[in-house]
């Protein structure tokens, strides 16, 4: 069997799994911070698409992908699922290691997944713009590729120290069309009120999703798009996983163990939840990872609690592991895995053990992105890199037990725009961090406050 397993164009799927039709225990509904009532689709109308606020409550398990969105899709998936022969021999691991390669968007990551559907499910509704939020710059660019290719609009606030430091990022967005604002920034009530309490903030995702909440809330036309925790997210990344799959069973494998690295949880949610079924029914030992730096431990550290999914609390409550909706991020190179919450999905099934989490440094994660760098030849981003070190850990653990366990972790994306990390790990510049009990006790315990007549 090659080290390469593609499949052929007609084996792009054709529906998304909608995992919420098999989960083993339902989740608990947004609440409206205002009523203190599950969230009515007329309260999520000003800054979603009907057929999204449908998606997200749907119990169908089995969802049409239109034809638009697997057209545009069809520019770089299916994606290849690689075994990385190279890697497993310079551990010496009798494990073998798969890798589901995400980098090969235009964007370079699998954030497109969704940006396109949300993007076709937003033009057909008429919708003119869309506004959103990035950190370090994937998400972004992402929504400004699938705009761009749906004739749309785009206005990105993007995470003001990331803008300062890593400008191509924001050049690519503007080379498919977006506006990008530093955030906070001068163009909405919450950015101004910020900028005049701390003029030199940093900035957080959870102030920037804050003002593009706003500015679509506020404006004709216009609608909000998230690139990750919602349900109908990692709806659409479930494609990862289907292909996945499809092309393990042509490799005539089945994987023991499922890793990806979480920030908001959408490419592990992506990789892993299709094989929910299989984990519930007769594969139970078959194990699901999330990984997350240490510098920002929701799912590890964080409780299991109701809290808002920005800074300015503007969106509904979700029940999710959080570290505090007022929690700033240290500045840790994996831009991508600084938030404070995680996925509703996500958070459930580690609640019920289903799946585990790791707590990763900084410095052991570029480690073995550069391992993997060496062997595979990827050099991945530096969220990514998370993934590459437990399954690297995880092969190690096989190489003292004598075990050939099959791991498969999604390469989620490359780290093109994140030489500035590499290199500050190549000259022995990076720090380790780990996040403060005392912070999460405090940020956390406030929450039980935030909504009057609202108990947790
Ligand atoms: C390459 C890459 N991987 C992973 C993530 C984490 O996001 P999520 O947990 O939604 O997959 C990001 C977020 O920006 C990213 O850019």
């Amino acid at each position: 069997m090659a080290d390469r397993i593609l499949l052929p164009a007609e084996k792009l799927p054709t529906q998304w799994y909608n995992v919420l039709a098999d989960l083993p225990k339902p989740l608990e509904p947004p609440i409206n911070p205002g009523t203190g009532k599950p969230v009515s689709p007329e309260d999520l109308a000003p800054i979603f698409p009907r057929s999204l606020i449908e998606q997200e409550v749907s119990t169908e398990r089995w969802i049409e992908i239109p034809e638009p969105v697997r057209e545009i899709w069809s520019i770089w998936r299916p994606t290849p699922l690689v075994r990385a022969r190279r890697l497993e021999e310079a551990l010496g691991t009798p494990a073998k290691i798969f890798y589901k390669d995400e980098s090969g968007s235009p964007p370079g990551s699998h954030k497109p997944n969704t940006a396109v559907a949300q993007a076709y499910f937003n033009s057909r509704e008429g919708v003119k713009r869309l506004t959103t939020e990035t950190g370090a710059g994937q998400w972004g660019s992402a929504l400004s590729f699938a705009t761009c290719a749906f004739g749309l609009d785009c206005t990105v606030y993007m995470v003001r120290v990331s803008y300062e430091q890593k400008p191509y990022r924001k050049t690519m967005m503007e080379v498919w069309g977006a506006t990008v604002h530093a955030s906070p920034s001068e163009h909405t009530e919450i950015g101004r009120a910020i900028r005049a309490q701390v003029p030199d903030t940093p900035g957080s995702l959870g102030i920037a999703i804050s003002e593009a909440v706003f500015d679509a809330a506020h404006s004709d036309d216009t609608k909000y798009s998230l690139g990750s925790v919602l349900n109908h997210v990692l709806l659409h990344q479930t494609v990862v996983g289907l292909e996945t799959k499809e092309q393990m069973r042509l490799a005539g494998e089945f994987p023991d163990v499922l890793i990806g690295c979480v920030g908001g949880g959408s490419n592990f949610g992506g990789l892993f939840l299709p094989f929910l079924p299989e984990k519930l029914d007769d594969h139970p030992e078959l194990r699901f990872i999330a990984v997350e730096p240490t510098a920002c431990p929701s799912l590890s550290r964080g409780r299991f609690l109701y809290d808002f999914g920005d800074m300015a609390k503007t969106t509904p409550l979700l029940k999710m592991f959080t570290l505090g909706h007022t929690f700033i991020p240290p500045g840790i190179h994996a831009g991508g895995l600084r938030y404070h919450g995680c996925a509703p999905l996500i958070s459930s099934l580690a609640d019920q053990g289903v799946v585990e989490t790791r707590g990763l440094h900084q410095r052991q994660v570029f480690e073995a992105g550069v391992l993997f760098a060496r062997t595979q030849g990827i050099v991945v981003a530096p969220e990514t890199a998370h993934a590459v070190r437990v399954a690297i850990d995880e092969a190690l653990r096989c190489k003292e037990t004598g075990e050939a366990r099959t791991i498969l972790f999604n390469l989620s994306g490359h780290g093109h725009f994140d030489m500035s990390a590499y290199e500050a790990f190549l000259r022995k510049q990076l720090v380790d961090y780990e996040y403060p009990e005392e912070a999460i006790a405090r940020a956390t315990a406030e929450l039980a406050e935030s909504v009057p007549g609202f108990e947790q």
